[in-house]
């Protein structure tokens, strides 16, 4: 089941305005896209973005019957002064963004996300990579033994990078790791049972390669320059990270923006979710809401 994050808390700090003009950058199942809209009057303007077409019909259905405009995208949201610009709008009130993947994706076995089920080493957001597009099976069996480790460490902590990395280049000389199972098995070589303590061992390793494979920390970086760069004064831009490397580029973004006096930190710690929340939905766990305001000129 699809349970949206912080749900209410950021829907709040939006502070959505009836007329004006909001960015949703991770559709997903829909549920904060359509809490926005269910603020927005018939001359308010939602854009979604999401790189998975089964996100952009979900969004279609569930938005279907709110009366405000909306442009739905299948498009990276580091695109967003291109789609703007599509669609001659200037300037936007509010950005959400909640990233990473969304449940409806992990549970999908062909994406290959989750080590919990075999599928293929695809981890793209996308849902239909073209050969351009990096998948998770060129970056085991095709880079370098030390980018490996290093894209391990830097985006999991894997403390064990270079051991793992070691030990995918020997196996894929073999032969080709072709499936998350094939993948697991080598982490669970390098990492023997004894040494597991609450979490799988292969946690870390498919999440440096989810971020590796779509350039998630690229992709943010490049949203909070162009989003900000959107925002009219006093519009706000509101983030939901799920670990710590994203939740850095965000804090710091937002902290260099304020100490230039470009805008105000709504939230100096980030809101994170209630015990309850947490119990009743494990993805929060790690949630962190950041919300900045673009200061009035
Ligand atoms: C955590 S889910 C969003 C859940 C959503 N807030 C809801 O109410 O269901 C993240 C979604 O963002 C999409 N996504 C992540 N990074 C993206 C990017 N750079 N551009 C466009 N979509 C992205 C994913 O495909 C996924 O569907």
């Amino acid at each position: 089941m699809h349970i949206p994050v912080l749900f209410k808390e950021s829907i709040d700090v939006l502070s959505i305005k009836k007329n004006g003009v909001y960015i949703d950058g991770t559709l997903g199942g829909a549920s904060h896209a359509a809490a926005i809209a269910e603020h927005l009057g018939p001359d308010g303007t939602l854009i979604g973005f999401d790189l998975d077409s089964n996100a952009i019909t979900r969004a279609e259905e569930k938005l279907k019957t709110f009366p405000c405009k909306k442009i739905l995208v299948r498009e990276n949201f580091r695109k967003l002064d291109q789609v703007l610009l599509e669609n001659n709008i200037e300037q936007v009130d509010g950005i959400f963004l909640d990233l990473g993947w969304s449940s409806f994706q992990i549970a999908d076995p062909d994406r290959g996300f989750s080590f919990q089920v075999d599928g293929p080493l695809h981890m793209t957001l996308k849902d239909n990579p073209t050969d351009e597009d990096i998948t998770a099976w060129d970056i085991v069996n095709t880079w370098d033994e030390n980018v490996i480790a290093d894209m391990l460490y830097a985006y999991a902590d894997e403390t064990a990078s270079r051991k793992i990395a070691r030990t995918i280049v020997a196996e894929r000389k073999r032969k080709p790791i072709n499936t998350t199972f094939d993948l697991v098995a080598v982490i669970e070589s390098v990492l023997p049972r004894k040494a597991w303590m609450r979490t799988n061992p292969a946690t870390k390793t498919f999440q440096a390669l989810r971020i590796a494979t779509n350039d998630e920390y690229g992709a943010v970086k490049e949203v909070l320059v162009k989003g900000f760069a959107a925002l009219k004064p006093g519009g706000r831009f509101a983030i939901i990270t799920f670990h710590s490397g994203e939740d850095r580029i965000v804090k710091n973004f937002f902290r260099d923006q304020a100490h230039a006096d470009l805008a105000t930190l709504i939230t100096k710690k980030p809101i994170k979710p209630t015990d309850e929340e947490v119990k009743e939905n494990v993805r929060a766990r790690s949630a962190q809401l950041r919300v900045l305001e673009k200061i009035s000129q």
